[in-house]
This record gives C-alpha cells, sequence and structure tokens, in this order.
C-alpha cells in the first residue's frame, strides 16, 4: 500500500544542507501497525510527514495504492491527505481561538457537509473519547490529555486508512497513556494502517507492533518483525 523506495529527504537551513533521510526503502501493507524508533534527529518525523504527504522527497519514489504521488501536485496531494490519511502531530496543533469541536472538524470543512452533520459526527466521536462535555470549551481551556485526545479525534474525523501518529504518548500522563493506546489497539483491530514514533522504547506502544522500524542518522539501520517484547 505504501511503498518508498531509495528515498533521500535533504533540508537547506542557510548554508547547512541537513540529510534528514539518505536512501531509504520501506514497504507498508495494510492494517500494519510499524513503529519507528530512533534518537532524537534520526529522521522519524521526516518519514511521517513524507508518507503523510506534509512534504515532498529529495530523490527516490512514493507509491501510495500502486500511484507515484511524489510528483502530484500540491492540490492534489492536499487533498489525498484529507480523503486518507490522520494525522496525530507531536505538538497537538489545536487552533487556539476555536472551540473543541470545531478543532476536531477542521478536516471536514473543504468537503461541504452541513455544520450539523460535522458537529453531529464530532460528537459521536469525542464521546468515545470521553471528551463530549468539553466540546464547546476552547483548546486553550483543555487539559495536556485532553488536547491529546481532541488532536486524536482530529485525526479520526475522516475515517481515515492511514494513521500516522508521531510520539503520541509523550506529552501526557499514564491515565492518557492508557486511554491513546486502548484507541491504537482499537484502530489496529479495525484494520487501518497505523505508523507510530516514539522515542522509549520501553513505552507500552511497542507491543501493538507488527513491525519496528529502527533509525540511525536519517538510515534505516534494522527492520524487525513484531514489536521488541520488552
Ligand atoms: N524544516 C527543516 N529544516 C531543516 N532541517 C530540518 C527540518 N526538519 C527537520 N530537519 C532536520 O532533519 C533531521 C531529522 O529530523 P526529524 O524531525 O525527522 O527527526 P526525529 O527523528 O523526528 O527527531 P525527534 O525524535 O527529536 O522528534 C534533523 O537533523 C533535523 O534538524
Ligand atoms: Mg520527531
Amino acid at each position: 500500500m505504501i511503498k518508498l523506495t531509495n528515498i533521500t529527504k535533504t533540508y537547506q537551513s542557510g548554508k547547512v544542507m541537513v540529510r534528514a533521510l539518505n536512501n531509504i526503502s520501506l514497504e507498508i501493507k495494510k492494517g500494519e501497525f510499524i513503529l519507528l524508533v530512533g534518537p532524537s534527529g534520526s529522521g522519524k518525523t521526516t518519514l511521517l510527514n513524507i508518507i503523510g504527504c506534509l512534504t515532498r522527497i529529495t530523490k527516490g519514489s512514493f507509491r501510495l495504492a500502486d500511484q507515484e504521488v511524489s510528483h502530484f501536485p500540491d492540490h492534489f496531494l492536499s487533498a489525498l491527505r484529507r480523503k486518507k490519511m490522520g494525522f496525530i502531530f507531536q505538538q497537538f496543533n489545536l487552533l487556539s481561538g476555536y472551540s473543541t469541536w470545531e478543532n476536531v472538524t477542521l478536516p471536514l470543512l473543504p468537503t461541504g457537509i452541513s455544520e450539523k452533520k460535522r458537529k453531529a459526527r464530532a460528537m459521536k466521536l469525542l464521546e468515545e473519547l470521553n471528551l463530549e462535555t468539553r466540546a464547546d470549551f476552547m483548546a486553550n481551556e483543555l487539559s495536556g490529555g485532553e488536547q491529546q485526545r481532541a488532536a486524536i479525534v482530529r485525526a479520526l474525523i475522516n475515517d481515515p486508512e492511514i494513521i500516522l501518529a508521531d510520539e503520541p504518548l509523550s506529552n501526557i500522563d499514564m491515565v492518557n497513556v492508557n486511554i491513546v493506546m486502548d484507541i491504537l489497539a482499537e484502530l489496529k483491530k479495525k484494520g487501518k494502517t497505523i505508523i507510530t514514533s516514539f522515542h522509549d522504547p520501553k513505552t507500552l506502544l511497542s507491543r501493538l507492533g507488527d513491525r519496528t522500524v529502527s533509525f540511525q542518522s536519517g538510515n534505516i539501520a534494522k527492520i524487525t518483525d513484531g514489536n521488541m517484547n520488552l
């Protein structure tokens, strides 16, 4: 379903050229749960951003459902992202001037679905994540764990096939860690393709993985089948 072949991604920062990913190849099947591990700066977020069509590759081939998408124009990539991807960011990226329900339905705005339907869909998901009482709160009035759950609702609102989660457990407490873990386990059961990064290999998240991809300075150091059984 996702096929990355000899991908290189470089960033130019002033005079410095950073090679964030160095000629990596990776194939991900529908329904797989992939764990991305590796030290800070090793390329995990860069890979998630590439798969999520948020950033373009510098070299190589990126195929999604048998289509080469690396040369798609921007508006095509946005449409693809809206239709297929749910992105849970490292920072939650909620808009503070908007309420919880408005935030979580932002991805639905370009679809033209009526406000009533958008709100109904939001309320259903907010309820599943025990957030329905916070629907009308402004995003900045939510606790860290609530913001994380709202960010998850926003990622799931378009019922995406592919869920990309960048360190989804890093800024929340144990109770919320368990809630997020349960959600990811549930999504896995539903057959969603899930790709998630994390720092700490001892996190419970490692139990869910079908394969673990270890990054080292922009290279894939190894790919192990199954989780790490820690
Ligand atoms: N927009 C950018 N401009 C310049 N360099 C960048 C940019 N984004 C990332 N990089 C560089 O690319 C490398 C890989 O970054 P990336 O964010 O993918 O790492 P990471 O594995 O997600 O790290 P962390 O665990 O800290 O989140 C780093 O050296 C980083 O400084
Ligand atoms: Mg990162």
